[in-house]
């Protein structure tokens, strides 16, 4: 009888033991937090012809699967699903391609079981997209963009820690609230500011002046620093129902400048200007005439600067008043671009822009 009863109780507590730990595994599989990773194409999923090969390569040829399998250490920190949003280099994304990723990514953090998003995209607009989600994004939900600057079949490629670290932040909830997120080479910045600054080096995303918010080290996120523009559920901007932006283009000050450009954006429809002028935003001489007459037809012009660092004066090297001219505050002219675009969809009152510029 003794001994019926002994072995019944080591099965209970063998049952238990065995139990006790799938149960927290289990526990540990529904804790986890789902990260889905929209891929978008770039060099991230770019292949060369040798392991040599880090220029002359072939980007966005690896899809989204291929990707998550060669970063088995993914399922450490995340439970991670994929899509394919589109596959190219990012020089060709376009103002379609960011309606439809914004849309998918609101639509994916409206869900309760998805935690976070990853964006993997070419570096070469990767700040521009950044920065457009930044502005309609309606979630406080981590959406971190990523890329590499060396292709997948390289030598030290940093694709895979790219994403693991972007996956890893995504999944962090230190990232919560702050804003759109761009995470390469260990580093954690602001969509706002960050810009890439070297044709082909790891290290060549940067805020500059404004500098960074934090880092990756040791699979742990760490913020020293956090945006103090507004973003995300914070900003007025809504593109649920939009198909397109309103047309903005960009024409570069230089040395012995004509207005030949600008006169071709304004004939073709442009709703908006970024000049992005000398120094302060300064206008050359042969440059004021057209300008003026593009902002009488009704496009609104906003001054920025070629430099990349520094705030952009208002009625410093031109009056702005006078001319009805918007100021781009710090935002350099790519992104001047996407918040011109955006205000455009709400007003065109210089003085309401010109608010958006200082806020945003
Ligand atoms: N074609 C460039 C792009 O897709 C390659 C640069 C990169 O992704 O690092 O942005």
């Amino acid at each position: 009888m003794i001994q019926r009863s002994l072995t019944q109780l080591f099965a209970v507590l063998l049952g238990f033991m065995l139990f006790v730990p799938a149960s927290q595994a289990q526990t540990a599989q529904t804790k986890q937090a789902h990260v889905v990773i929209l891929a978008t194409g770039g060099t991230i999923a770019g292949t060369g012809a040798t392991s040599t090969t880090t220029v002359g390569y072939t980007a966005a040829k690896v899809g989204v699967e291929g990707l998550i399998k060669a970063v088995p250490e993914l399922s450490k920190v995340a439970r991670v699903t994929g899509e394919q949003v589109f596959q190219i280099a990012s020089e060709s994304m376009t103002n379609e391609h960011w309606l439809t990723l914004a849309k998918r990514v609101n639509t994916l953090l409206a869900q309760a079981d998805v935690d976070g998003i990853v964006i993997t995209h070419g570096t070469d607009t990767l700040e521009e997209t950044a920065y457009f989600l930044n502005l309609v994004v309606k979630s406080r939900k981590p959406v971190v963009l990523v890329g590499a600057m060396r292709p997948s079949t390289a030598i030290s490629a940093d694709g895979p820690i790219n994403l693991y670290n972007a996956v890893l932040l995504a999944a962090s909830p230190e990232a919560v609230g702050k804003g759109v997120l761009v995470c390469l080479n260990d580093q954690i910045n602001g969509a706002r500011d960050v810009t890439k600054t070297n044709t082909a080096t790891m290290d060549t995303f940067k805020s500059t002046d404004l500098g960074l918010l934090g880092y990756i080290q040791g699979s742990k996120a760490y913020f020293y620093r956090a945006s103090t523009r507004k973003h995300t559920v914070d900003t007025e901007f809504d593109v649920s129902n939009l198909s397109a932006l309103p047309a903005v283009d960009i024409v570069y000050g230089y040395a012995n400048v004509t207005p030949v450009a600008l006169n071709a954006f304004v004939a073709a429809g442009d709703k908006g200007i970024i000049h992005a002028g000398t120094g302060d935003g300064s206008l050359a001489a042969q440059m004021v005439p057209a300008l003026k007459a593009a902002r009488a037809k009704g496009a609104i012009i906003v001054r920025a600067s070629r430099t990349g660092t520094g705030i952009l004066a208002r009625n410093g090297e031109a009056n702005d008043d006078e001319l009805d001219f918007v100021v781009a505050d710090t935002l350099n002219a790519q992104k001047a671009r996407i918040l011109l675009m955006l205000a455009l969809t709400k007003t065109s009152n210089t003085k309401d822009i010109q608010r958006m510029f200082w806020t945003y």
